[in-house]
């Protein structure tokens, strides 16, 4: 199984970036164990890190038929773009939504997401496990899909 992660704007800075909220491990840290946990479960990780909105549709759309399912923490545009859940819509690539903070516990425009509606499953406030998380509910939810 193919999976992909993508991570939005500023988390290129995961580890230095208010690390009382988002944590101490920096983003290079999260993908390589997640691309262990990974080959635990006989998939293959692709990981992106975009800052724009179109970079991050870009990549999106170029996993049209080269992967299975995808992860995302889309950053701030979690709030606002409506693009980026229509990327996914556009090339039938299922996701989950990962976000490090609880974002229903912090500021009002924080609250809403733009990707919920289109993602197979939401997760947040797990800080880093997150990720690993959503991997092993994603592989579980297309590999369910597929038997
Ligand atoms: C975030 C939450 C967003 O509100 C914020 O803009 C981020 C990180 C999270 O992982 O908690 O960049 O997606």
């Amino acid at each position: 199984m193919r999976i992909a992660l993508l991570n939005g704007p500023n988390l290129n800075l995961l580890g230095v970036r208010e690390p009382a909220v988002y944590g101490t491990r920096t983003l290079a840290e999260i993908e390589a164990s997640l691309a262990q946990v990974a080959g635990t479960l006989g998939c293959t990780l692709t990981c992106v890190q975009k800052n724009g909105e179109g970079e991050l549709i870009d990549a999106i759309h170029a996993l049209r038929g080269q992967c299975d399912g995808a992860i995302i923490n889309a950053g701030a545009y979690s709030h606002t773009s409506l693009a980026i859940r229509d990327a996914f819509s556009s090339v039938s690539v299922p996701f989950v939504e990962v976000h490090l903070s609880n974002i229903y516990a912090r500021e009002p425009e924080r609250r809403h997401s733009m990707l919920a509606p289109g993602a197979k499953a939401v997760l947040v406030g797990f800080g880093a496990a997150g990720y690993e998380l959503a991997l092993r509910g994603l592989v579980g939810l297309i590999g369910g899909a597929r038997a």
